[in-house]
């Protein structure tokens, strides 16, 4: 069974219809790129798939034993977040609230001290995290998110604000967590990096949406604008 298996899914804000009639699998182990243009649903589909909103139509089923605390999020970022007052290792230790509670555990101690050496950001765990740069705070975001996946990672335009080498260095960085066995879900307007790391595609259009596997858009898929019919 797979972690997701997503059927004929709608998503509404207030009866307005984001996305219509959306099909597609998430297996253990894949790595999965959504794309589509500005407005198309991508952040909504995370959320949906995260439990934050309910479909109108259709269904989301989860498989394999994933639950909710199995998945560590790292949403699309607005200025009002980059100023969020905290530390370094605070932003990161709230990953883990929703396995352990408000209490810290040795557990979590642990956790938030592989993270934050993982992604080198060790040395900068007593700083505010309004004061670093874009690229350091979003490894901050996915230190944090890492402390609550522990199956699946869910991302959105985590690369937004980054320059181009730190861009591809955290490509990098999450192509070896997928290598270690995560499940990757990233929602991305890069398609290169896209068709290089991931193994499926997600394109949402404005009439129908396209999923496949990265080879197959590659080859039939990557001129998929949405406004034609595919099936
Ligand atoms: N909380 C909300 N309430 C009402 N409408 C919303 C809400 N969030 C998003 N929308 C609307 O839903 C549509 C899809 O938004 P969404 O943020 O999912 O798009 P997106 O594909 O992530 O876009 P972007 O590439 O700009 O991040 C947009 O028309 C947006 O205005
Ligand atoms: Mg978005």
């Amino acid at each position: 069974m797979a972690l997701f298996t997503v059927q004929n899914l709608s998503l509404a804000y207030e009866g307005r219809h984001v996305i219509d009639n959306l099909s597609f699998t998430v297996a253990q182990g894949d790595y999965l790129c959504i794309v589509g243009e500005n407005g198309s649903g991508k952040s909504t589909l995370l959320r949906g798939l995260l439990g934050m909103i309910s479909p109108t139509a259709g269904r989301i089923l989860r498989g394999d034993g994933l639950g909710r605390q199995d998945m560590g999020y790292l949403p699309q970022q607005t200025k009002q977040q980059r100023d969020f007052p905290a530390s370094v290792e605070e932003v990161v230790r709230t990953g883990c609230l929703n396995r352990t509670g408000l209490l810290p555990s040795p557990d979590t101690r642990t956790k938030v001290e592989e993270n934050l050496r993982r992604l080198g950001i060790a040395d900068l765990r007593r700083r505010p995290y309004a004061h670093l740069s874009g690229g350091q705070q979003q490894r901050v975001l996915l230190a944090r998110a890492l402390c609550a996946a522990q199956k699946l990672l869910l991302l959105d335009e985590p690369t937004a604000s980054l320059d181009p080498a730190a861009a591809s260095e955290f490509y990098r960085l999450i192509d070896d967590l997928h290598r270690e066995g995560l499940t990757v879900i990233m929602v991305t307007h890069d398609i290169p990096p896209a068709m290089e790391y991931a193994t499926h595609i997600l394109h949402l259009g404005t009439k129908s949406h396209w999923f496949g596997t990265a080879d197959a858009y590659g080859k039939a898929g990557s001129g998929f604008t949405g406004g034609e019919h595919h099936a």
